[in-house]
């Protein structure tokens, strides 16, 4: 009984990934991707509304945190992975929405590249999928988000992360549509569960869909 009690007092922590990341070629050079933030930072300040503490892994964007957030703010892919897996222990729900890099150049130089020895080709290596890792080592406690930005094949690539990354629930996210998606303040978005429950919203504000998107994953 005192048990239940203390569960039941407990604040949900909750977890959120959020922006892009940069991936540095050269002290000013770097390739990344127009991510906002947008979304992850509207999770993050419903998250609050609702009482929960918030960790916020950023990558680099021009939003101010939510108040009551506690943000911690990253570059690349490598100090996010570093930095989520840092929280991750502690979370009861985690909402990967950053738009990680996949890759990275293989040397990312010391000093700037002089224009005429900028290199005409160039090698990238692999980042660590963040998310992959984290669906490996998740509790059955834990719930696990995943966003999936996708132009083509929508639902099926969705549904391939949700299976592959071991996901509670995919958020698929077409980013091929107009005045959606990265920059935007509006998404088009369709969730995923592992138990094969699909819930679509239309043409919505994003702070209005990490509502839905909190409604749902909190049932
Ligand atoms: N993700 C991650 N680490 C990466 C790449 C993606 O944690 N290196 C996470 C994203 O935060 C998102 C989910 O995985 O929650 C899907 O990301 P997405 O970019 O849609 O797909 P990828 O897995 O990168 O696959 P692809 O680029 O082939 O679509």
């Amino acid at each position: 009984m005192s048990l239940l009690i203390v569960k039941m007092n407990k604040q949900m922590r909750c977890l959120i990934s959020a922006g892009p990341t940069r991936e540095w070629l050269d002290p000013v050079r770097f390739i990344s991707n127009p991510s906002s933030g947008k979304m992850g930072y509207s999770m993050a300040s419903e998250g609050i509304s609702r009482g929960m503490h918030v960790d916020l892994v950023s990558g680099p964007t021009s939003l101010e945190a939510p108040p009551g957030v506690f943000l911690v703010n990253v570059e690349t892919a490598l100090e996010m992975e570093n930095e989520v897996n840092e929280c991750f222990s502690g979370a009861d729900i985690i909402i990967m929405t950053a738009a990680v890099c996949d890759h990275r150049p293989e040397t990312n130089h010391q000093n700037k590249i002089k224009k005429d020895q900028f290199p005409s080709t160039m090698t990238f290596i692999p980042n660590p999928d963040i998310l992959l890792g984290l669906g490996h080592k998740k509790v059955d406690s834990q719930v696990l988000v995943g966003f999936a930005a996708e132009t083509e094949n929508h639902l099926e690539n969705a549904k391939n992360k949700l299976v592959e990354k071991k996901l509670d629930w995919i958020i698929m996210n077409d980013i091929s549509k107009e005045n959606t998606g990265f920059q935007s303040d509006f998404n088009r978005i369709t969730m995923l569960s592992a138990q094969n429950e699909s819930i679509e919203f239309g043409f919505e504000k994003k702070e209005f869909l990490a509502k839905k998107i909190f409604d749902v994953i909190c049932r």
